[in-house]
């Protein structure tokens, strides 16, 4: 695909995103990274209170610095300010490195799988989740109940 049918791709698909997230990470001038995020995923089995990451990708250049945490946090924000319960990022399973940064963000695999085409060939991806503005702190609920195991 040329240069300009992807930024005639790019112009219409955020034209189109009216209030959804989507950021440019830019250093001293030069664009480093980019997320987009969709508020209403077309997944029915969320109740359109997730929002999905769909979108993390920063310059090779800049990766491992940090960057991409500060811009998956600016995300997740805009998630949470929008109302979101839990956020959704959907991954290849074979991308080690991308399963590795969200596990360190603090999501999960959530059990939800799909395949993806490349081509002729299938690819697994994996759903990771986790909660945003959560009524219940699951966290505390689990730490809670681990505790009170041990004193049995
Ligand atoms: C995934 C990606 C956005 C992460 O951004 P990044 O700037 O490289 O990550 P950061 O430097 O902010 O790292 C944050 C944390 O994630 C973890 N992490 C990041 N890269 C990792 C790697 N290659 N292996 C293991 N853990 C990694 C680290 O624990 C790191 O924490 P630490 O600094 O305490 O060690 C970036 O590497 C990227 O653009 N990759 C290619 C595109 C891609 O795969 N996008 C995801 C599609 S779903």
């Amino acid at each position: 695909m040329s240069v300009s049918r992807l930024e005639l791709d790019w112009q219409r698909s955020l034209s189109r995103r009216r209030s959804a997230p989507a950021y440019l990470m830019e250093e001293d001038g030069e664009s480093v990274g980019f997320a987009t995020a969709a508020l209403w995923p077309r997944d029915r089995s969320l109740f359109g209170l997730a929002g999905e990451v769909q979108m993390l990708y920063l310059a090779p250049s800049h990766i491992g610095r940090g960057l991409g945490r500060a811009l998956f946090a600016h995300t997740l924000d805009a998630l949470a300010r929008s109302g979101r319960y839990w956020v959704i990022v959907w991954v290849l399973a074979l991308n080690r490195k991308a399963r590795d940064f969200y596990e360190q963000a603090g999501l999960r695999p959530d059990g939800a799988t799909r395949v993806d085409w490349f081509g002729a060939q299938p690819f697994r991806v994996l759903r990771y989740a986790a909660a945003l503005n959560p009524v219940v702190d699951f966290g505390a609920l689990a730490r809670e109940a681990s505790a009170a195991d041990t004193d049995d």
